[in-house]
């Protein structure tokens, strides 16, 4: 490893890497993980990550409850794709190419809505909400050997959901989505369990911003428990401003204390106890004294339905859970869905949405929703400080040549199994994925 440490270093302006081997350097003897900066910056990479990974993983493309109705669709970039997600007149999920057959143009221009079909603006193909052709001005030029049947939208190749949590993939070939999600999924249930009959809706409403930084910074930030104490300080400050503890543990004012996990295929997650709080079944003094019985009452209910100890997991655990490559469910003083794609390799773009029981109340909602804006919020106590982080890290990578290493090597020296939230061990599991990925492409 020190080898090719010390003749990277010495490459010169211009010069590329010889091969992704060379990307993410893991040496167990030395408890060393490096990565090179190289990743964030170069457009020979990105490229190669949406050929590698965004294609042959299973990608999120949207929750069932946002197209509930025979007719709704949301329109969205998936992927680097046009999609349109919606449900058919006969009420099947689609996730179609938002591409005309004919020559190109997108056939919805909405961000959402309900439609009897779709219209090409350009020259005036129509489509039915199953992407079959229904019509076009003088079909009939094309001659006698048009087939209608072979000009409708094309179907993503794959499409399949977990507990009303859609993904596309765009490998005909891919594992199931089931097998693919692996350890995710019982903390996806975990999340899910929050509602009484197990159905979670996304709430009204987008949150949009970019961040001028790597997509994958956001995948390691997402998790990054270490970060907390020093670049969400004014947050800490507000908090024990207001009341709550926010030493743990032992008196020491480091927010870890739970564990980072390794799900499989590149999932990952943090594992923590809950000290700030939960809309569902945890009060703390921030919500407010009128609150307290309207929470304890949903506590009461989760207890009576699941029993005590998965009650306690519901409700007294968070959990940032990241499903490879860039899906981020944040579940803590609200639920987070977050969806980030790169632009460039120095820009993506973010979107996240609230989820919520659909039983909840209106006072339960607006607690939840309170919860999404003032943290993760792109104007949140969270987020604008984390955006600055990363795009400061964004900015230092321009001298990767000169100082080529990203360190990821923080409780390294430990088992799997005793990995903080404040280590580095579920981030490095990202990381083993990313490279496994880009070298079997190679
Ligand atoms: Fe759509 Fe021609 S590009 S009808
Ligand atoms: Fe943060």
């Amino acid at each position: 490893m020190e080898a090719i440490m010390a003749e990277n270093k010495g490459r010169t302006k211009g010069e590329t890497m010889r091969n992704s081997s060379e990307w993410v350097l893991e040496d167990r003897g030395a408890d060393q993980f490096l990565v090179n900066r190289q990743v964030f910056i170069s457009d020979d990479i990105l490229q190669k990550e949406w050929d590698v990974i965004f294609r042959t993983c299973w990608i999120y493309i949207g929750h069932g409850s946002e197209i509930r109705n025979p007719g709704d669709f949301r329109t969205r970039k998936v992927a680097g794709r046009q999609m349109i997600f919606c449900r058919d007149k006969d009420g099947a999920v689609r996730a179609m190419l938002n591409v005309c057959p004919h020559r190109g143009a997108l056939v919805c221009r909405e961000r959402e809505g309900n439609a009897r079909g779709f219209f090409c603006m350009y020259h005036g193909w129509t489509f039915q909400t199953d992407g079959s052709l229904r019509s076009g001005p003088g079909l009939d030029a094309y001659g006698p050997k048009f087939d209608k049947a072979s000009h409708g939208l094309v179907q993503a190749p794959r499409l399949e959901h977990y507990r009303d949590f859609y993904f596309i993939n765009f490998d005909p070939n891919a594992v199931s989505l089931s097998d693919y999600l692996a350890g995710a999924k019982e903390y996806i249930d975990i999340v899910v369990d929050q509602s009484p009959s197990g159905q979670m809706e996304i709430v009204s409403g987008t949150q949009e911003y970019d961040i001028k930084a790597n997509w994958k910074l956001l995948v390691e930030n997402s998790v990054d428990d270490y970060h907390i104490i020093t670049t969400h300080s004014t947050w800490i400050n507000y908090m024990s401003n207001s009341g709550v503890d926010m030493r743990r543990p032992k008196g020491s004012l480091l927010p870890s204390l739970g564990a980072g996990k390794n799900l499989g295929n590149g999932h990952l997650t943090t594992d923590n106890p809950n000290y700030r709080g939960r809309p569902v079944a945890r009060w703390i003094s921030v919500y407010g004294e009128e609150a307290k019985e309207d929470i304890d009452n949903i506590r009461a209910e989760l207890v009576a339905r699941l029993g005590e100890a998965r009650a306690a997991r519901v409700a007294d655990t968070n959990r940032n859970l990241v499903i490879f490559p860039n899906l981020v469910i944040n579940d803590g003083s609200s639920v987070t869905v977050r969806n980030f794609t790169p632009v460039s390799p120095g820009l993506m773009k973010v979107t996240s949405w609230a989820l919520g029981p659909v039983e909840e109340t209106e006072a339960q909602r607006a607690r939840r929703l309170h919860a999404f804006l003032t943290f993760y919020g792109p104007g949140g106590f969270a987020t604008p400080d984390d955006v600055a982080a990363l795009e400061a890290a964004q900015e230092g990578y321009a001298a990767w040549r000169e100082a080529p290493w990203n360190d990821l090597s923080r409780g390294m020296y430990k088992s799997e199994d005793d990995q903080l939230d404040t280590d580095e061990g579920h981030i490095r599991t990202f990381w083993r994925r990313w490279k496994d990925l880009m070298e079997t492409a190679a």
